[in-house]
């Protein structure tokens, strides 16, 4: 990491999104020596007219009881609220701008004695209708003091827009105000280990390339469930439902990086230009393979529409018209309020030609790339059942994190995300053409949702959703695996 002052402000600072995600990886960060007290400050920054011990009262109440409790840690938790001021102020008028920009400054030239650097990174922790208005307000009021070397960063969080006219303009108004290399859009699934291991995984090993292809692989599924519905959370959610909360942005990255070809190097650019070409191959999607839900009792929720439209549910199935994709089916399933909680991919390989064991019935190979809960790798396998028989039966070649690297801690995505963007580093964010290239795919679907035209099947909540999503797995050449 670079040295010199850096100035962290989270904007939105009382809200859930800071209190839950934000401050504890700030924290962690902190507790790992990646942020040093001595040239740090973190600055909250919300129109509640709290004081700083307020704020630093409620950070520390989130992280003495949450899961991994940093009660351990109270001294340095401690430490670390000290490093919070808190300015409060509106999202749209220089007043409370101005005194933010004083209480950097306030803070580099006292940091500042030898190194004279700036360093701002400006988190927004809001939703996304203000971004116009506090970019152009960090823009006008708090740039870097041009006399001091560093930089000033933005780091932004879904939803980018809602179809594709809504996130250009977006991305317009902001691209006038910040280059590209200053903003920084979080998708959190591009900071999860097993997500980041996709590269390493495809392209380190010999034994995958020459299989991952069009003439091996029958079909890819990518799929998120989660076994609890909108908590407390319906409003926002009845506005944008489930492909542009899940499958627009977190699927489809992983999706890119499953379906990529090699880079060139690992530059940023270099990664992100090969995803954005994955995006463009994918065809426009076809009705006949999608499936929407909608949980039973969704609408229970005050704050959802009684005549709410919204699926809570959806598989989608992509083609990628390209040399190594095509017919290749590649599925993405969201769903919430389902049986369990699970993020995974699936990749099924074809039957092998002239099957002399017979075995075919008992299922395909398949390579499962478990994201979520308790990350993991592991291959299907027919093996020869163990005794004097010659029969075979479907095995595991099993890669459990928690037992092969016991010991080890797994950086929650934040964490990882917000010091790439001190590092400077984008790989792991979303570029302006990956953003329209995805919004171009699911737009068209979207709008039919929108307008009513596609209606989502109601599913019991504790379910596998709605049937007709299985249908359309088994048409997209799923075979399910028995017999282990
Ligand atoms: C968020 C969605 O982006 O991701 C939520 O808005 C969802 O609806 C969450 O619950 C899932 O994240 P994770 O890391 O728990 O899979």
């Amino acid at each position: 990491l670079e040295s010199g002052c850096l100035s962290i402000v989270v904007l939105g600072a009382s809200g859930d999104l800071a209190k839950k995600k934000t401050f504890p990886a700030l924290f962690n960060l902190f507790r790992q020596g990646f942020l040093q007290a001595n040239e740090v400050h973190i600055f909250g920054y919300a129109r509640t007219k709290i004081s700083d011990d307020e704020l630093r009262d409620r950070i520390r109440g989130y992280l003495s009881q949450g899961k991994g409790a940093s009660v351990e840690h109270s001294d340095e938790l401690s430490k670390f609220l000290q490093l919070i001021k808190y300015v409060s102020g509106s999202y749209d008028s220089g007043d409370g701008f101005t005194l933010l920009n004083k209480e950097i400054s306030e803070h580099e030239l006292s940091k500042n004695s030898q190194s004279g650097t700036s360093r701002r990174l400006f988190y927004l922790a809001l939703p996304p209708s203000v971004y116009p208005s506090v970019c152009k307000m960090i823009r006008n009021y708090c740039m870097n003091q041009s006399d001091l070397t560093g930089w000033t960063r933005i780091v932004v969080e879904k939803p980018f827009g809602k179809d594709l006219s809504s996130a250009e303009e977006l991305s317009t108004q902001l691209g006038e105000l910040f280059d590209e290399q200053q903003i920084y859009r979080i998708d959190h699934y591009l900071g999860k280990e097993l997500v980041q291991n996709l590269l390493v995984l495809r392209f380190a090993n010999r034994l995958f390339l020459p299989l991952w292809n069009r003439d091996n692989i029958d079909n890819v599924q990518i799929v998120f469930r989660e076994d609890f519905g909108t908590e407390g959370r319906g409003g926002y959610f009845d506005e944008y439902g489930i492909i542009r909360d899940i499958i627009q942005n977190h699927l489809m990255q992983v999706l890119c990086l499953v379906a990529m070809e090699k880079p060139v190097s690992l530059k940023p650019e270099h990664i992100r230009d090969e995803k954005v070409k994955v995006l463009q191959s994918v065809l426009p999607i076809s009705l006949e393979e999608v499936v929407l839900g909608q949980y039973e009792g969704y609408k229970d929720d005050p704050t959802v529409s009684n005549n709410s439209n919204t699926p809570t549910f959806a598989t989608v199935v992509l083609h990628i018209h390209n040399e190594r994709w095509e017919g290749v089916p590649f599925i993405l399933k969201a769903g919430k309020a389902l049986n369990s909680r699970k993020a995974e991919i699936r990749v099924q390989f074809k039957d092998v030609p002239g099957d002399i064991f017979k075995c075919k019935k008992q299922g395909r190979n398949e390579f499962v790339i478990r994201l979520q809960p308790s990350e993991a790798m592991y291959m299907k396998l027919t093996v020869k059942k163990p005794g004097l028989e010659m029969s075979t039966i479907q095995s595991e070649l099993d890669l459990s994190y928690a037992q092969r690297y016991q010991g080890v801690t797994i950086p929650e995505a934040y964490e990882r995300l917000i010091l790439d963007t001190i590092r400077g580093d984008q790989q792991h964010f979303v570029r302006r053409d990956e953003l329209k290239a995805a919004w171009e795919i699911f737009t068209p679907l979207l709008h039919k949702i929108d307008n009513g035209e596609l209606k989502p099947l109601p599913y019991k909540p504790g379910s596998r959703g709605p049937g007709q999503a299985d249908e359309l797995l088994e048409r997209a050449g799923y075979v399910q695996t028995h017999g282990y």
